[in-house]
């Protein structure tokens, strides 16, 4: 910190300690009881290699790759890597994929649609077709790059989109059909032959978001269990990507995007030389990039090698069934999907049990899961990423699960007054006043300085009760609150 108290500036340690200090107020991103967010394999001695490697070349700038032919090699054979893992390179049926690292899953996605986007530039208002459970970034995507988004619904049952709903949405002005392998919030893998079939008959390209599960699937297919065809074996499949910083267990940082051949990549780039500096030429949307995260990416794929992933996998799946068992096993929980990939998705149904308050409780026993809000005709969820990490640890989450299933029922459900939630159910954004949003966030203990709450039940139940548009409006509120400059 730049601190008008101390203009002399502090010794190493000193700022590493208040560093070490912050840091005690996170989540533990080790252990593997958090079930969002971080990817830990538990590989003794990998962090400290990545972080060798990350410094050795955080200086570096991918800026130039001809000033800088390590970072190059080293993106060149990540990129192979991913390739090889999703069904290109020599002697597949896409040899002449390309790629490129990218920062991470929202930027790899970003970049496939503006790519898709400048392909066609005879379309003025340019479209994209994706189901409802695609990640919240291909809104982005379509929200920076002002490309309409056309979501197609998912059957509440097997949480896929139907494929006929996909091939009605294309339209002439269609540039891209998305769809994930798996999807985030469920762990469910989209039927990807059958779209990318629709999606080449239309003559529109078509990408696969395995940024989740693309490292991951090879290996469980690899396993034993009856994966489907995602990648690029599967023909109309234009561009895939996935993300090294989750499950190839890299540092935050690193994800690859995939064409499947040049010419299809070729309007990813942007090049300018109508200025009096550099001519820049940008494969991905940073210029400057720190050759930090690619370093420790490729140090992690060398360390933990083909082998070491398809272990690390092993262990990932018996911790997810572990899970799911114990979910069965506990009364008043459903599986919202049957585990197919790393994830395990749960609902409540009992109306003595209040979802919110389960996190909460699972929270304060050492247990870190991610609630995810109604939408559709989807019920309230808890989601849990499944790491290598969990495996050791995974016994003890069924008895935690069946404690904080008692206390749960003992302390609900969250009573909000009924007229607050009357209140959130019928706001519209434009009618959430700067007043009204700061009473709110006083009255759920988000007041100004305050921090998130430990528990956030409160929160949550009003979140669910409002409607999308609202709940954006409230979070991007709630979040502005949080972050003030630290004076
Ligand atoms: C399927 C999928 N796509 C894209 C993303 C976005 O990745 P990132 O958070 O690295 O930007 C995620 C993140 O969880 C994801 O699960």
């Amino acid at each position: 910190m730049i601190d008008e108290n101390r203009p002399d500036g502090m010794p190493a340690e000193q700022v590493l300690a208040e560093i070490r200090q912050l840091r005690a107020m996170d989540r533990p991103t080790h252990g593997g009881r958090l079930f969002a967010y971080v990817y830990d394999p538990a590989v003794p001695g990998l962090d400290a290699l990545a972080a060798t490697a990350y410094a050795e070349s955080a200086h570096v700038n991918g800026l130039d790759p001809t000033a800088f032919p390590s970072l190059l090699a080293m993106e060149n054979a990540l990129v192979a890597a991913a390739a090889r893992l999703l069904g290109g390179g020599p002697g597949t049926s896409a040899p002449e994929v390309v790629g490129s690292v990218t920062s991470g899953g929202t930027e790899s996605l970003i970049l496939a649609v503006k790519t898709a986007r400048d392909a066609r530039p005879d379309i003025a208002a340019p479209r994209i077709v994706v189901p409802a459970s695609a990640h919240a970034a291909f809104a982005k995507a379509a929200h920076y790059l002002r490309v309409a988004l056309d979501t197609v619904p998912v059957d509440p049952t097997t949480l896929r989109p139907a494929v006929a709903d996909v091939a009605a949405a294309v339209r002439p002005e269609t540039v891209l059909v998305a769809c994930s392998a798996p999807s985030y919030a469920h762990g469910v893998v989209d039927p990807v032959e059958q779209i990318a079939e629709v999606a080449a008959a239309a003559g529109v390209r078509c990408h696969v978001d395995a940024c989740f599960g693309g490292w991951t699937l090879p290996y469980l297919r690899r396993l034993g269990l009856p994966v489907p065809p995602f990648d690029l074996a599967v023909p109309g499949v234009t561009s895939i990507s996935v993300d090294l910083h989750k499950y190839a267990y890299a540092p935050k940082g690193v994800s690859v995007l995939l064409h499947r051949d040049p010419q299809l990549r070729a309007p990813q780039y942007f090049a300018y030389a109508d200025w009096p500096g550099y001519t820049m030429i940008n494969p991905v949307i940073s210029s400057t990039r720190s050759g930090g995260p690619i370093a420790a990416a490729y140090a992690t794929l060398r360390h933990l090698g083909d082998d070491g992933y398809l272990e690390l996998t092993r262990r990932t799946w018996a911790a997810v069934r572990t899970l799911a068992d114990a979910v069965r096993a506990t009364d008043g929980l459903r599986l919202v999907a049957e585990p197919e990939s790393t994830v395990v998705c749960f609902t409540v149904e009992d109306p003595t049990l209040d979802l919110f308050l389960l996190v909460d409780e699972l929270t304060a026993r050492g247990w870190h899961t991610q609630p995810q809000l109604r939408y559709a005709d989807l019920p309230a969820s808890v989601h849990l990423t499944v790491t290598a990490a969990v495996a050791p640890r995974v016994a003890e989450f069924g008895p935690a699960l069946v404690d904080a299933v008692a206390a749960a029922r003992a302390a609900g459900p969250v009573a909000l007054p009924p007229d607050l939630l009357a209140l959130a159910g019928s706001l519209t954004p434009e009618a959430l006043t700067p007043e009204l949003v700061a009473g709110l966030a006083e009255g759920l203990g988000l007041g100004d300085g305050a921090g998130a709450p430990d528990r956030m039940a409160a929160v949550n139940t009003l979140l669910d009760a409002a409607p999308a548009a609202v709940r954006e409006r409230l979070l991007v509120e709630f979040v502005g609150l949080l972050q003030r400059p630290a004076w």
